[in-house]
């Protein structure tokens, strides 16, 4: 039974096939949640991304999209990188960017058979996404891509913190989408 899972805490240490790292579009590790991932993965999980083809100078994954890498000495067998929107306001297509992020990383793990997958809240640290608002986007793309049969079955949300998970079940009230403690 495909479901939405919320369990905060510390993404790095999920035991699961895939974990999503909130990216840079050269996938070159920066602060965050990509830091600690690399940090955990070992180095090289940072020469897995360079061995990744740039598509433009500087740009191996653009806004949006999303690739994935061995998830080497981390517990989960792979990470998908994916690359969130920087929060400009709202009226620079933010929202359908992020929702692409969601979509397009578990359609990738799904691809690659994961059939667990747990997500950061992309964009909402260093890229300044309203907290909430994302909430709302993950809760909406994902249980969308999951009716659709474009996810692997077990979806989990993981915020950083407590408050985090509260914006979390606030959301799923919200958009009307079960959402379970696990
Ligand atoms: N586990 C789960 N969530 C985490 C972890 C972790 N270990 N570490 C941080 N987070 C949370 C943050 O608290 C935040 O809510 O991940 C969310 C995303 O924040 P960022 O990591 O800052 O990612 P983002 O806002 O998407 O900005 C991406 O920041 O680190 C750089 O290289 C990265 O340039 C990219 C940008």
């Amino acid at each position: 039974m495909p479901c939405l899972i919320l369990r905060y805490g510390d993404i790095t240490r999920l035991a699961i096939d895939a974990i999503v790292n909130a990216a840079n579009p050269a996938l070159m590790g920066g602060g965050g949640v990509d830091a600690m991932i690399h940090q955990a993965a070992g180095p090289e999980l940072l020469e897995a991304c360079l061995a990744l083809p740039e598509i433009s100078p500087g740009v191996r994954c653009p806004t949006g999209e999303a690739r994935i890498t061995p998830g080497f000495k981390l517990p989960a067998r792979w990470v998908v990188h994916t690359v969130g929107p920087i929060w400009r306001g709202g009226h620079d297509g933010e929202t359908g960017l992020l929702a692409a992020s969601y979509r397009n990383a578990a359609a990738l793990a799904l691809q690659n058979g994961a059939a667990s997958l747990a997500f950061p809240a992309i964009s909402c640290g260093a890229y300044g996404f309203p907290y909430a608002a994302a909430t709302r986007v993950a809760l909406r793309t994902l249980a969308t891509c999951l009716t659709e049969a474009m996810a692997p079955a077990t979806l989990i949300l993981c915020p950083y913190d407590s408050r985090g998970a509260e914006l979390y079940h606030e959301a799923a009230q919200v958009e009307g989408v079960p959402l379970i403690e696990g």
